[in-house]
């Protein structure tokens, strides 16, 4: 098994608590989603996932670790709320592609590679909103851990990556002690007749 996988399954299956309520950011930021669909990336065991599905979203929830997936699974039988979930490795090339269009994707507390960032803008309607909110410095810390740079947002990092999205909005907020950044990007309009 891949070693972040790994750790991951390790890590959720030490949690003893799963907060039901979505992150802050989410729940504030819900108001300009559209469209009907969402993709979630990364989604852990869903909260966020399930606050959407609740509005009325149909929604994809992907994660590589099973612990996680089966917390959602439960949650999603309980209240009632149909998802789709998906036990894949986002960061696998043609993984996002083979899923086809989504309205809104959601990525949070997850750093996507540059590469599957490009996918997720591909991969998003027109018009279509995505959703990046995620650890900025070292003095983030998840757990006991002290979070890798590789996984921890550079300054405005993503602010250029990709043409196809104009940025929104784009903050640095605190949260749990830690400084997050939030993006709110909107795909394009695609321009017909352009060479
Ligand atoms: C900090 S949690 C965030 C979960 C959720 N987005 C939230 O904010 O509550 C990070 C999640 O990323 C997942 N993850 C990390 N790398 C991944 C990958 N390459 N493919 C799929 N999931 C991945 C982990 O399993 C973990 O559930």
């Amino acid at each position: 098994m891949n070693p972040e996988r790994e750790r991951w399954e390790r890590k959720w299956a030490h949690k003893d608590h799963f907060s039901p309520i979505p992150l802050p950011y989410v729940r504030d930021h819900a108001h300009l989603l559209t469209g009907g669909t969402v993709l979630d990336i990364a989604c852990g065991y869903g909260r966020n996932a399930l606050y959407l599905a609740e509005l009325g979203y149909r929604v994809t929830a992907i994660d590589f670790s099973e612990t996680a997936l089966r917390v959602l699974r439960k949650r999603a039988d309980e209240q009632g709320l149909c998802l789709e979930i998906l036990n894949h490795d986002v960061e696998e090339p043609g993984r996002i592609e083979a899923l086809g269009r989504f309205d809104n994707v959601l990525v949070v507390r997850y750093k996507p590679s540059v590469a599957l960032f490009r996918s997720l803008a591909r991969q998003l309607a027109a018009g279509g909103i995505l959703l990046l909110f995620s650890f900025r410095n070292r003095r983030s810390t998840y757990g006991d851990e002290i979070v890798q740079d590789w996984k921890l947002l550079g300054n405005e990092e993503y602010l250029r990556v990709c043409d196809d999205l104009e940025v929104v909005e784009h903050e640095t907020v605190t949260f749990d002690g830690d400084d997050c950044d939030g993006y709110v990007f909107r795909k394009r309009p695609e321009v017909k007749g352009e060479e």
